[in-house]
């Protein structure tokens, strides 16, 4: 068992070839499948919505990380759940409400995380923390693969995983955007323990590869 949990970003990958995409990844060592999405008004893109999870759903055994960028989100979750996710984050941004749709998501046995853009204060989830089984911190404004992973966030995830050591539970601390082979043991060691890698394996050639490379400078 790997102590870090590495999550391609299907959205980087070659959709024309979806299947053949995640089974590689999957064999190449992937941990979960990370999918985006987007729906044009909470982000400036468009991508996917719960047919396309239920279907990737049958095609692996990878727990789904599903990334909703989506307005009004508690309007779509039991969509989400019932498509087979397994893990549903949602933005503080984009929910007025997230501790009713956080208990949703935990009624139906899936994990529920609460995610915030990088410029989103800390602690506007101060008070939802310890109710979340998993927390995101965006590390690029979210609706692209391929930025460049924001230095500043590199204090946040820091604070972030105080906050969680200080609720006394288990609770997932994920990064996301612009994550590489180059900066992925600054986040690590900044307190994650899942990093989301969209461009940087899917962009990569040789999936298996890239993903040894990380755990070797991981020391894993
Ligand atoms: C950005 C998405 C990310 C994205 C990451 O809005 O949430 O998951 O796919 O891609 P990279 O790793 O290329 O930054
Ligand atoms: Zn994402």
């Amino acid at each position: 068992m790997f102590k870090t949990k590495i999550a391609p970003s299907i959205l980087s990958c070659n959709f024309l070839a979806l299947e053949d995409e995640i089974k590689e990844v999957e064999k190449a060592g992937a941990d979960l499948i990370h999918i985006d999405v987007m729906d044009g008004h909470f982000v400036p893109n468009i991508t996917i919505g719960p047919l396309f999870v239920e279907h990737i759903r049958r095609i692996t055994s990878l727990p789904l990380d599903v990334h909703l960028m989506i307005e009004n989100p508690s309007a779509f979750v039991d969509d989400f759940i019932k498509a087979g996710s397994d893990i549903i984050t949602i933005h503080i941004e984009t929910d007025k409400h997230i501790l009713r749709t956080i208990d949703v998501i935990k009624a139906s046995g899936k994990k529920a995380g609460i995610t915030l853009n990088p410029a989103t204060p800390l602690n506007s989830i101060t008070y939802a923390v310890k109710e979340a089984d998993l927390i995101l911190i965006m590390s690029v404004n979210p609706g692209f693969g391929g930025q460049s992973y924001i230095s500043a966030m590199d204090e946040k995830v820091k604070e972030a995983k105080k906050m969680i050591m200080d609720t006394g539970r288990e609770i997932d601390l994920e990064v996301d955007g612009g994550v590489k082979a180059s900066n992925v043991k600054k986040v690590i060691d900044a307190g994650a323990n899942i990093v989301v890698m969209g461009t940087e394996i899917f962009h990569s050639g040789d999936y298996a590869k890239k993903i040894k490379e990380v755990r070797e400078i991981l020391g894993e």
